[in-house]
């Protein structure tokens, strides 16, 4: 079977006033085609380090990640990535945002054209095309960065707690949204995030990282039918999968001398 992200025994050190930090240790990691893949860990453990470097925008300091089998050392089309902060360009409509995605794609203009509107009604922004940033409230700020990640159609989608900053209500909402989304379109979609009830309503495996040097601690599959909503959360399966994943973070968490 062929492996969209193959992350093979991958460290990273950084250099620090205090020396050498070592924040990833030997963490290996297959995802497949296709796949919703979930990482949660304690702030500091390397989550962010790990999908910069699975981005291409950070050099791993040992070991090898690959994407359909190519070596990643740079960002790249096949790989799209949503931040927890917007990064939305602030003097660029909603519409050119999301074209400026579309910059290296050989598509005529027409194209790019029909293909950026028919994103931004996917996401539900529909009439918002000439909106700026700043008349946006943070969940349609981060409909738009979902949208400029996928139009180009990226085989894998990265995602940094890019829900983390919204509250509860709309953050349901985008979880709905984005379930939506990717089973239309079934982009592998590796994704960071703290809260345990996203990881699991969202992936069809959750990884919990031990606190830094980040290993993995437990690895859980998740199994509950699809297509899945809020009322997925309280099922048994779901709730049993919650008590076994935080267990093995509280775990984690008494073991780390500072984290409490
Ligand atoms: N460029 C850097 N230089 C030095 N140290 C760094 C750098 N980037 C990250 N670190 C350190 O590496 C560790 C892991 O950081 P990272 O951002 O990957 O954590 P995280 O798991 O994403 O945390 P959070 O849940 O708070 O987002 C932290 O101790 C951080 O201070
Ligand atoms: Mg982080």
């Amino acid at each position: 079977m062929s492996k969209p992200i193959a992350i093979d025994s991958v460290s990273k050190s950084f250099a620090t006033k205090e020396g050498s930090l070592l924040v990833l240790d030997k963490f290996s990691l297959n995802v497949a085609p296709g796949e919703f893949v979930s990482v949660i860990g304690s702030s500091g453990c390397g989550k962010s380090t790990l999908l910069k470097i699975v981005g291409g925008l950070l050099p791993a300091t040992s070991g090898t990640i690959t994407v359909n089998d190519n070596i990643i050392d740079r960002p790249g089309l096949d790989r799209g990535f949503v931040f927890q902060s917007y990064s939305l360009f602030e003097w660029l409509t909603v519409k050119k945002n999301i074209l400026f995605a579309l910059k290296k794609s050989r598509l005529s203009g027409k194209e790019k054209e029909s293909l950026t509107l028919q994103f931004i009604e996917e996401v539900g922004l529909k009439g918002f095309e000439n909106a700026y940033p700043q008349e946006l409230s943070g969940g349609m700020k981060q409909r738009v960065a979902i949208a400029r990640a996928l139009v180009y159609k990226p085989e894998i989608l990265l995602m940094d707690e890019p829900f983390g900053a919204l509250d509860a209500q709309t953050r349901g909402m985008m979880q709905e949204l984005l379930l939506r989304v990717w089973e239309k379109h079934k982009t592998t979609v590796l994704f960071i995030t703290h809260d345990v009830e996203e990881a699991i309503l969202l992936s069809d495996r959750v990884i919990v990282m031990s606190s830094r040097p980040g290993r993995i601690k437990l690895e859980r599959s998740v199994t509950i039918s699809r297509p899945r909503n809020y009322e997925t959360t309280t099922s048994n399966d779901f709730v049993a999968i919650k008590r076994e994943l935080l267990e093995s973070i509280r775990q984690e968490t008494m073991q780390t001398p500072g984290l409490l």
